[in-house]
């Protein structure tokens, strides 16, 4: 017998013994119809779920009470409920109508249809005078019962139908399960897993003239004030709250108010805040700080302790003003530690009758970890006092109001090819009030619009549109701002003005009311002049030209929306804002969205709308288990080539305890070498989030953590600049062969090859997630390397490594076709440089 003939009767042996086994597993006198009885938990903390049962009596969950459709509406998690869902079929086709409350109260209702119980609909949410318009004019009985499944009395409602309805329902949840259970495989079983494994041996083929050109975009940073990210991050300004405009909606901490961080020293002072004569009608909130006897102090902490270094310069500046009856004077502006030591020392001359800003410079004796800053007013009398700052002089790149040089490298050293920017869910806001408005944050800073961080903290926005331009411009990296769709996001937790009233307020996707769209849609018009438009003719050029900026930023791509729901509400605004950009600006590239899931109602809604529109790219979003990146490596593979082109804008893989190690970096290298296979269809990626301030963390894992200190980029990190500071221009293909024929051993061996036509280099990429070592062969066929020199990049440890860092070093390739073992859990790049003389 031949090996494909072996292969088929193999096959055909499968199936026959799997029909078999499947037959008798039936029982033969099964019922017709059956009574399907739907609920929910009582406390609503359920989704839609189902018994049935022959006659009526005894009872039997459908797949342990499987949630069939959740509930979206309300914040995160656990506060989107289902109350007493009412499931009708629509007599006339036949469609699933489910109608529940989605509040304690009974004030919101929700509805979402379907055509099989399995996959549902967007939902929309009403008050109960609209439930009429939801209900299906003709339905199938139902009767409202209680009933005891598992041993709990339930209420819900009952009907009957065909018992494969059941057995439907059964089998989807089922393969839901089976598939969870893939997604669930971890490295911690890999001792079980693979018992008995020796080292294997692989031949890896590069058939180097089989090549497809990629997005030169593949790997770019995704920046959102998330975890301190910006204030007290990236943002180089050392003082909290310079502005006066903390606030208790800021963190809804107590506390948490326009004094905060500050503090005066000594019996002799007093500080009030006022705001009857601010420098700006957007930083309402200033100190008065009342002087009875020279030498008490008016001090700021900073973000956990002001960080100095020995030598360095900071340039220290306040907006200050005295009123009548007072004469001011000189302010000392000191940096003290926390022994009370001085580590720098200056002055101002505070005598402005109006606001005025007043500079000097510091520079610090000693390496200090903690200082605090220290105002000490040499004259009695009172002082008005705002925009109190101090900032490194060494910035990245040196801009003044630039960003802390450590971390922007850091971030820089990924070469990410693109920036997404502000957020994320900062981005389209807690409730439409809270959207990021993009012109509040330009300008001079004074007059900037501070806004609550929907995190829990506040953004003086120091760090606004301008900087992120300038940063990307730095980098060499492509702005890709991204803003709310007309609709907040999907999770917001305040009332926003278009629900209050109508939908209570437990949060939701309300939209921009549609008399204030035409002035939103501008406010995104504006922002393409203000990144290109002339320095000179254009209303908005000009205004980036006063910033210090006259040559355009360049801006090809703008996001619209942000894992929304793909509701009504969404689809009319995002419509109207994608044609008004196509009509005006038809060169911008517009990034749509398709809801926070790789798959599911908001995907499935936000591709269609995509195909419809033609929006040429769209932002998927997903958090998932490394073993859903090992078990989905072909998941781009299957995309249509002619729909909307891909930008993963947020993934990382998530373990329980939400670690950062090497088994969740492996998993995305690995995943990544299928995304770089599909890189004519993914255009962009970026992992998600990128940098947390230790002990101000709300999210893990994190790409890049830090302190004031220090940079503590994490093994993740390290995956990203591998893959950005080897990126490709075209594709090769490739072929691995194995010496081991297991499915689970092959889905943890990742190749890709790339190309880099700039420089000419081969780039090879491999990634073996098992425990143990693959001794391979890999040979670029059709070509002939001439004086090849290679580097190697390796990046390998113990599947719970939170500390491991990638190291370069010389590798020998002496031709085309050369060894290579790949250690245990590890990635590796293989830089070849031809030399030609
Ligand atoms: O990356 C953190 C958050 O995850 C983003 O703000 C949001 O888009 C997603 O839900």
């Amino acid at each position: 017998m031949n090996k494909l003939t072996y292969f088929f009767a193999t096959c055909l042996f499968l199936v026959c013994a799997t029909t078999l086994q499947a037959r008798t597993n039936r029982v033969t006198n099964e019922p017709d119809s059956v009574f399907l009885f739907s609920y929910s938990d009582a406390n609503g903390q359920s989704g839609l779920r189902f018994a049935w049962s022959t006659e009526g009596t005894q009872w039997f969950s459908v797949a342990d009470g499987y949630d069939y459709v959740k509930c979206d509406f309300g914040p995160w998690g656990r506060q989107k409920k289902m109350f007493r869902p009412r499931l009708m079929q629509n007599r006339a086709d036949g469609r699933w109508h489910c109608l529940w409350t989605a509040t304690q109260s009974g004030e919101v209702w929700a509805h979402a249809a379907s055509a099989d119980l399995l996959k549902w609909g967007p939902q929309s949410y009403f008050t109960e005078a609209d439930r009429t318009k939801y209900l299906p004019s003709t339905i199938f009985p139902i009767t409202e019962e209680k009933i005891t499944v598992n041993g709990r009395e339930e209420d819900g409602w009952m009907q009957r139908v065909p018992y494969s309805t059941i057995e439907q329902l059964v089998r989807f949840a089922e393969h839901k399960k089976y598939r969870q259970s893939l997604y669930d495989e971890r490295a911690e079983q890999d001792p079980v897993r693979f018992a008995g494994l020796k080292p294997l041996e692989a031949t890896i083929n590069v058939q180097t003239s089989q090549t497809k050109p990629i997005s030169e975009h593949l790997i770019g940073i995704f920046f959102e004030d998330i975890n301190y990210a910006a204030d007290g991050g990236l943002y180089a300004e050392l003082i909290q709250n310079r502005d006066f405009e903390y606030s208790s909606k800021d963190g809804s901490r107590e506390g948490w108010d326009s004094n905060y961080a500050w503090s005066v020293r000594g019996d002799d002072a007093t500080f009030t805040i006022a705001t009857a004569n601010p420098i700006h009608e957007n930083n309402p909130h200033y100190a008065v700080l009342n002087i009875t006897k020279p030498g008490a102090s008016f001090q700021n902490p900073g973000f956990d302790g002001i960080t100095l270094k020995k030598g360095e310069k900071y340039d220290f500046s306040l907006f200050g003003r005295v009123p009548q009856g007072s004469k001011g004077g000189k302010v000392l502006v000191k940096l003290i530690n926390q022994d009370g030591s001085e580590i720098a020392s200056s002055s101002v001359n505070v005598s402005s009758k109006e606001w005025k800003k007043y500079s000097t410079q510091l520079i610090a004796n000693a390496d200090v970890r903690s200082a605090e800053l220290a105002l000490v007013p040499q004259t009695a009398g009172t002082y008005e006092l705002d925009m109190i700052s101090l900032f490194p002089r060494n910035t990245f790149r040196g801009h003044k109001n630039g960003l802390r040089a450590d971390l922007a490298q850091t971030l820089a050293d990924m070469k990410p090819r693109f920036v997404r920017f502000p957020g994320g869910c900062v981005a389209h806001g807690d409730g439409v009030d809270n959207i990021y408005d993009w012109k509040g944050s330009i300008g001079p800073l004074e007059a900037r619009k501070p806004l609550r961080n929907l995190w829990g903290y506040h953004q003086t926005r120091g760090l606004g549109y301008f900087e992120y331009f300038q940063f990307c411009e730095d980098m060499g990296a492509e702005p890709v701002p991204v803003l709310a769709a007309g609709v907040p996001c999907q999770n917001s937790g305040t009332c926003s003005h278009h629900a209050k009233g109508e939908l209570g307020c437990n949060g939701q996707q309300g939209g921009i009311p549609m008399e204030e769209m035409g002035a939103y849609i501008q406010d995104i018009l504006d922002l393409i002049e203000y990144a290109n438009g002339d320095a000179k003719k254009t209303v908005w050029g000009r205004k980036r030209a006063e910033a210090g900026h006259p040559k355009p930023f360049n801006l090809k791509f703008i996001g619209i929306g942000n894992e929304d729901l793909i509701t009504d509400i969404f689809v009319e605004r995002f419509t109207m804002i994608f044609n008004a950009i196509k009509e005006k600006y038809p060169e911008i590239t517009v990034i749509g969205t398709v809801g926070p899931f790789y798959e599911g109602t908001d995907y499935d809604e936000g591709w269609a709308l995509a195909s419809r529109l033609n929006i040429p790219m769209v932002d998927e979003h997903y958090y998932v288990a490394p073993g859903w990146l090992i078990h989905n490596q072909d998941y781009y593979d299957r995309y249509d080539r002619n729909k909307s082109k891909v930008y993963l804008g947020e993934y990382a893989a998530h373990l329980p305890g939400r670690p950062n190690n090497i088994e969740t970096a492996l998993a995305e290298a690995l995943y990544l070498t299928s995304v770089e296979r599909n890189g004519d269809v993914v255009s962009m990626t970026s992992y998600a989030p990128l940098l947390a301030k230790e002990h101000h963390t709300q999210w893990n894992p994190d790409l890049i953590y830090f302190n004031n200190a220090e940079v503590k980029p994490t093994v993740g990190y390290y995956t990203q600049q591998m893959y950005g500071q080897n990126a490709g221009t075209d594709y090769l293909a490739s072929s691995v062969s194995l010496n081991s024929k297991e499915d689970a051993v092959k889905k943890r061996v990742g190749v890709s090859v790339v190309k880099d036509n700039h420089t000419g280099d081969y780039i090879v990429k491999l990634v073996n997630l098992l425990p143990v070592e693959i001794t391979s062969q890999i040979k670029l066929e059709d070509v002939a390397l001439v004086n090849p020199t290679a580097t190697k990049t390796l990046l390998s440890g113990d599947p719970k490594d939170k500390t491991a860092k990638s190291v370069t070093t010389d590798f020998e390739v002496k031709g085309n076709d050369f060894p290579y073992t790949m250690p245990a859990y590890s990635f590796t790049v293989i830089r070849i440089h031809e030399n030609r003389k």
